[in-house]
């Protein structure tokens, strides 16, 4: 069973095995978190986020990590939904980037990984049922990853990521 914990900061700087990102189906980067780690890997992550993409959304894809550093092994691309007010399956969409993420890491023999609040930006998925989905999914979710790190860039979506800690966990 993975130890999930939630930490308010830049994704860019976690020391795991593997980091996901929240892109678009491209995988070539984009915006947000998908930026901030397009930016620290360099120029080669597009270039195989490219060779291997384009990526469902609800898939996940690993690519190396490049120049991020603190060095990490892995990238892990998925692709959340955009939120279109609940009705068009974004729930099931969103739990799947988490299941896949974990499916992927496995494959990979990753034993840490950071994820950030998957589809909670430019895609507009509220932060507090996407956090609900993200902390059900990964503690529902079998898988040989030991530590599980939720990366919340500001205060809001700490908070709801904190809320969340009891009710996934009972
Ligand atoms: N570290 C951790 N979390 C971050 C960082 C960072 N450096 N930068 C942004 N975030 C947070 C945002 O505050 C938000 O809570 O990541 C969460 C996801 O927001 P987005 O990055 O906008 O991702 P998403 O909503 O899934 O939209 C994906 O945006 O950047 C494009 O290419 C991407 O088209 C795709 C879309």
């Amino acid at each position: 069973m993975a130890v999930i914990e939630v930490v308010l900061g830049d994704i860019t700087q976690e020391r795991v095995d593997a980091i996901v990102t929240a892109a678009n189906e491209s995988l070539l980067g984009g915006g947000g978190v998908d930026g901030a780690i397009h930016r620290a890997a360099g120029p080669r992550l597009a270039a195989a986020g490219g060779a291997i993409g384009p990526c469902d959304p609800g898939d996940a894809m690993a690519t190396p990590a490049f120049d991020l550093d603190p060095p990490v092994r892995h990238v892990i691309h998925t692709v959340g939904p955009v939120w279109d007010g609940g009705a068009y399956g974004e729930a099931d969409i969103l739990a799947s980037c988490y299941r896949r993420s974990l499916e992927v890491a496995d494959s990979l023999g990753v034993r840490s990984i950071a994820f950030p609040a998957i589809a909670t930006g430019l895609y507009g998925y509220p932060a507090r049922p996407a956090a609900r989905i993200a902390r059900a999914t990964l503690s529902a979710t079998p898988t040989k990853v030991d530590l599980i790190r939720l990366v919340a860039f500001d205060e809001e979506t700490y908070e709801v990521l904190t809320d969340f800690a009891d009710s996934a966990s009972s």
